[in-house]
């Protein structure tokens, strides 16, 4: 105990994977606050090469030749600045959550050159430990040492809900967002292609602790990761 004290707090990375709008990302953040992290939202790494490539008017050209992707990654810069994130110098926080993203976001994720780009990036942010990041891939490949590993599940429709609300309070005239069927069904489509791509496909990683948040709140999910972690800076098991 006193030695302990006396070393004081290791600090961790916690790696938080799951299918999308599992509430990753919200979780993600209050758990980093409460254990005065940082947070890296990975999601919006991948969103920030997608709009890059939706912006610069060649996503057809990728499609029908992926290779050419990496021209537009090579040199790309990505930074967070608290809570905004800045595409090569521009903040782009708002329109990297716009639904044209998130239906593009997945075939450009599978991408090998974008893959490799945005590891390299995100284990130098990790570096000095003391993260939470959150993704498809943490604990399996981008930190596979990760001390605490958390993979979370939530029903499809549930995950459509929260989705919409989220969508509804960004739009409240209701432009551009789909109706919760068709949600639900872009959501289950996103998941089936991040789950079957080759290269760090969404997947549990054996040592992740599994959450299903489909019945619990924020609060309760967030108090439950924030519990690991700090039973991990301890050393516990
Ligand atoms: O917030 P939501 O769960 O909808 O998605 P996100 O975390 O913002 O991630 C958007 C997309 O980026 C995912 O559907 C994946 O295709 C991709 N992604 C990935 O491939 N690897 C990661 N580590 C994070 C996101």
């Amino acid at each position: 105990m006193q030695a302990r004290q006396l070393i004081g707090r290791k600090k961790i990375i916690i790696a938080i994977d799951g299918p999308a709008a599992s509430g990753k990302s919200t979780t993600a953040r209050k758990v980093a606050g409460l254990m005065g992290y940082t947070y890296i939202d990975t999601g919006a790494m991948y969103r920030s090469v997608t709009l890059k490539v939706i912006e610069s008017g060649m996503l057809d050209e990728v499609r029908r030749s992926p290779e050419k992707v990496e021209g537009l990654v090579k040199g790309i810069s990505i930074a967070f600045e608290g809570d905004r994130v800045l595409l090569d110098g521009r903040d782009v926080s708002g329109e990297i959550r716009d639904n044209r993203v998130a239906r593009e976001v997945s075939f450009i994720s599978s991408l090998k050159p974008v893959r490799d780009a945005l590891l390299v990036m995100q284990q130098e942010l990790g570096r000095g430990r003391g993260v939470v990041m959150d993704g498809r891939d943490i604990g399996t490949v981008v930190f596979p040492d990760a001390e605490l590993k958390i993979f979370l599940v939530a029903d499809a429709r549930e995950r459509a809900k929260r989705r919409h609300l989220e969508l509804q309070a960004k739009s409240p005239e209701g432009f551009g967002v789909p109706d919760l069927e068709t949600l639900e069904a872009e959501i289950v489509e996103r998941d089936r292609v991040d789950a079957l791509r080759e290269h760090a496909p969404l997947k549990k990683h054996p040592d992740a602790k599994e959450i299903d948040t489909s019945r619990l709140n924020i609060e309760e999910q967030v108090a439950m990761v924030h519990d690991f972690a700090v039973q991990m800076e301890e050393g516990g098991r």
